[in-house]
């Protein structure tokens, strides 16, 4: 099958439509279908989105009621960050190579086994495995073998679903990703493994600003990015985690349609599919903060959530403790964590804005913030705390 692509001006112009219809009577009977339990278009969806005469905490009400039966139920996973070295150039990016306040740091093997059993006593059962992008060559083989050395080490450990989030690859570096990794008669991979490529933006322009257009950079080529899922797929791995970085491009209307369609594409290809909303963080040596509100955050996860139930909605702990309260009863997935180099201690994490990728907000241990939504009656998958929940 063909990989992914987008007609960004076709986007572009039902977005368009969308804000128009956005200021007519039609917003209010869209809200009452979506309430009714319609499965609305995503250029409905785009009309929700934008209406200001449909509340944010109509929306909100929407995507709660229509969550399954059985009481909030979420999924973590925690990120562990295998180095902050990245030959890329994202401008938001505390990591990007031309950041030279960055304390530059790589875990070996050992430490990264020792990570894992860290988290693993601390009850997590789903990691994430990060790294930068690199060049063509033996460097970037390097990190990818560190990546797969890495996710073997926390399949033996008894985790049940890794993601893997170190930029897009070709068709021989998922062979070498996935080289000790069990595999059906199919060919398709045994366990659970997210790719992970947010597109930051599906906006092409907006896209060149801030992960550049020089070749060189690795990061640059927005096509690569975007049909790395299929890549993916065509190597046996059956999840994708697509997501959208908030505070690149002021145009949410288009980033929810191009989105909604980037989620059909992985559908049809038979994928099960996660959505990352992280929103901009400050970050070491970069002028770019947040730029979109927590209202406009809390309409796209409630869309997201009653417009696309099939894709999981990522919420992580770069958010603080009250907006987080407000997204969960809406959301699939709540990740805690650092982005510094092997973080974790037995009780805690280093969270140094000077050797991390960018700020988190909520500082609290994985346990507190976990806990505070088990004893909320939340069920949390994925998450088997030694002392019970
Ligand atoms: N090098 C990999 C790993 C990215 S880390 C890659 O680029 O694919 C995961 C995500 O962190 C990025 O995809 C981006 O969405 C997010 N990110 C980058 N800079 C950020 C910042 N300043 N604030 C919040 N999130 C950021
Ligand atoms: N940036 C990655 C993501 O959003 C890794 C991550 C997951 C993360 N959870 C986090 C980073 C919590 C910081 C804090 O998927
Ligand atoms: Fe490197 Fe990823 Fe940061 Fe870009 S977002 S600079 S590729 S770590």
């Amino acid at each position: 099958m063909a990989g992914f692509r987008l007609d960004v001006e076709a986007l572009e112009a039902a977005r368009e439509r969308a804000a128009a219809r956005a200021l007519s009577d039609e917003a209010g009977t869209l809200a009452r279908r979506a309430a009714s339990g319609d499965r609305l278009t995503d250029d409905e969806l785009a009309v929700l989105l934008l209406s200001p005469r449909v509340a944010t905490a109509e929306l909100m009400a929407i995507a709660c009621a229509r969550r399954p039966p059985g009481g909030p139920r979420l999924e973590t996973f925690s990120p562990l960050y295998l180095t902050n070295e990245c030959d890329a150039e994202c401008l938001m990016c505390g990591m990007r190579h031309t950041n030279d306040a960055l304390v530059r740091e790589t875990a070996d093997q050992e430490t990264v086994e020792g990570q894992l059993e860290i988290l693993r006593r601390r009850g997590l059962r789903g990691v994430a495995l990060l790294t930068g992008e690199y060049h063509h060559g033996p460097f970037r083989r390097a990190m990818i073998a560190r990546a797969a050395a890495a996710l073997c080490a926390a399949l033996a450990r008894g985790f049940t679903h890794v993601l893997v989030n170190i930029g897009a690859l070709e068709a021989v570096e998922y062979a070498t990703l996935l080289a000790g990794v069990p595999r059906d008669a199919t060919g398709r991979v045994l366990p659970r493994l997210t790719m992970c490529t947010f597109q930051e933006t599906y906006q092409p322009r907006a896209y060149a600003r801030f992960m550049g257009t020089n070749p060189e950079n690795p990061r640059s080529d927005f096509l690569r990015r975007l049909t790395n899922f299929d890549r993916a797929c065509d190597a046996g791995m059956w999840v994708a985690n697509p997501g959208v970085l908030l505070g690149l491009h002021s145009d949410l209307g288009f980033e929810l349609l191009a989105l909604l369609a980037h989620v059909r594409h992985l559908r049809t290809r038979g994928m099960e599919v996660y959505v990352s909303l992280p929103r901009l963080r400050r970050a070491s040596g970069t002028p770019y903060a947040g730029a979109v509100s927590d209202d406009e955050l809390c309409r796209v996860v409630a869309v997201l959530s009653f417009g696309a139930p099939e894709a999981k909605v990522v919420i992580s702990t770069r958010e603080p403790p009250a907006i987080q309260r407000q997204l969960v009863p809406m959301i699939g997935v709540l990740t805690p964590g650092s982005p510094g180099v092997a973080p974790y201690t037995e009780t805690g994490a280093r969270f140094a804005l000077e050797a991390s990728q960018f700020e988190v907000l909520d500082h609290r241990p994985i346990e507190a913030i976990l806990g505070e939504y088990l004893k909320a009656g939340v069920t949390i998958d994925r998450y088997e705390p030694a002392g019970g929940a």
